[in-house]
């Protein structure tokens, strides 16, 4: 088994860990984005994985940190052992995870192990269903309002875009009712800035219980045509967090597909591929497991950095890559752990970037496609006519 010499570790962390962690893992940050763009941080970040795994070899890279079991992953097939080895004996709620996710989700089905993970699991696979919610008509009405906007102003920002977009996830996940409740988000929102430092940040109990007072008066309308119809409030309660938390992501992949001239679902997965919004997948092993001949102990963290294998299909928008028989890339995870939202989120987002692109002078980047993209910093001209 390889194991990085100490030198080749800070590299590793200076490079491909910590810059990741700095853009913010829950909430992007603002200034940390912009700084990131600025020296294309995650070309930086393919570099080294790509010198590390010229000078180590395809094998997980033991990295040297006391007191825990690190390994970075280079191989396809090793990716795809891990996630289709998923929840065991690679534990998707590692450490790091349950710390972060502690926050402002605590019941959510990704912080969760054992029979209680199966549980929540099938239940989210069967509530984001699709079918279950009126898309369509939400995300045509909120986009018509913001196509309107763009043309008396002549651009599109991302600003602009945001407050159109969680307009809509608020009708999609929890109805009409809950349009215009920027509190709820804007509180979420807190919640995850805290959760950007895990462990050093002391909880704001405040903060959660008035969120939690205030989704649950969303969720007790039960109205018809969004997520909150599909279960009853105390099933909901622990996992509409993620929802919301998750189609934060959801927005930022549209507004990036549309500066690429993306359309329809190819679209949505291309800027997925391009600018994974989880680049790094992690996994903890519940045993050890032996990798190519060496056994690496239990309760070994695996990093999975995506945009290295994700990049290895070029810089360009590629809507042919779609759909995907490729082990390692994985915008939406992939094997049983695989993001149960993903469906939802190529409709409602597809739609929203279908609706949107027509109006709009777009693309305004060509190949080769840049490897860090600032959303915030987005500014799409509209169409002339
Ligand atoms: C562009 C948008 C999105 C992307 C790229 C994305 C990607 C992912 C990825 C990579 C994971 C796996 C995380 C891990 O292994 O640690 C995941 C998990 C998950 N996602 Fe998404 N997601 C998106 C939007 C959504 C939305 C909108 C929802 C819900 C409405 C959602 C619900 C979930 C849930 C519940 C999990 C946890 C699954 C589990 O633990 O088994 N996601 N997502």
């Amino acid at each position: 088994m390889a194991v990085a010499s100490r030198l080749d570790t800070g590299r590793a962390f200076a490079k491909v860990l910590l810059p990741t962690l700095a853009k913010g893992v829950i909430v992007r940050r603002r200034s940390a984005m912009a700084m990131a763009e600025w020296t294309q941080a995650d070309a930086a970040a393919v570099d080294t994985m790509t010198s590390l795994r010229d000078r180590y070899g395809p094998e997980p890279l033991r990295l040297r940190v006391t007191g825990r079991s690190v390994a970075l992953v280079f191989d396809a097939d090793d990716v795809a052992r891990l996630l289709d080895g998923s929840p065991e004996p690679f534990a998707l709620a590692t450490t790091e995870k349950r710390a972060a996710l502690n926050y402002f989700q605590p019941h959510g089905v990704l912080a969760s192990r054992g029979e209680e993970r199966e549980r929540r699991r099938r239940f989210n696979e069967k509530a984001l269903r699709p079918g279950n919610v009126d898309v369509g008509s939400v995300v045509r009405d909120e986009a018509d309002l913001l196509v309107r906007h763009v043309t008396s102003t002549g651009v599109l920002t991302w600003d602009s875009f945001a407050q159109t977009w969680w307009r809509a996830v608020r009708r999609i996940v929890l109805g009409s009712g809950a349009r215009a409740d920027e509190a709820l988000t804007d509180e979420l929102k807190v919640l995850r800035q805290n959760a950007n430092w895990a462990f050093l940040h002391p909880r704001r109990h405040g903060v959660r219980q008035r969120f939690e007072r205030r989704l649950r008066d969303h969720l007790e309308r039960g109205e018809t045509g969004s997520l909150a119809a599909v279960a009853t409030p105390d099933e909901l309660v622990g996992q509409v967090p993620h929802w919301l938390f998750a189609f934060d992501a959801a927005g930022i992949v549209t507004m990036r597909a549309l500066a690429i001239g993306g359309s329809g679902a190819a679209g949505v997965l291309e800027s997925a591929r391009l600018w994974p919004t989880t680049p790094v997948i992690l996994r903890e092993s519940t045993l050890a497991t032996r990798w190519h001949g060496t056994w690496l102990p239990e309760k070994t963290t695996f990093v999975v950095f995506t945009p290295y294998f994700h990049r290895q299909f070029g810089d360009a928008y590629r809507p042919d890559l779609w759909p995907n028989s490729e082990p390692a890339l994985v915008p939406f995870s992939g094997g049983p752990g695989v993001c149960p939202g993903r469906d939802l989120v190529l409709v409602s987002a597809g739609l929203m970037l279908d609706t949107l692109r027509e109006h709009l002078d777009v693309p305004v980047l060509r190949p080769p496609l840049p490897a860090t993209l600032n959303h915030f910093a987005l500014r799409l001209p509209a169409a002339r006519r």
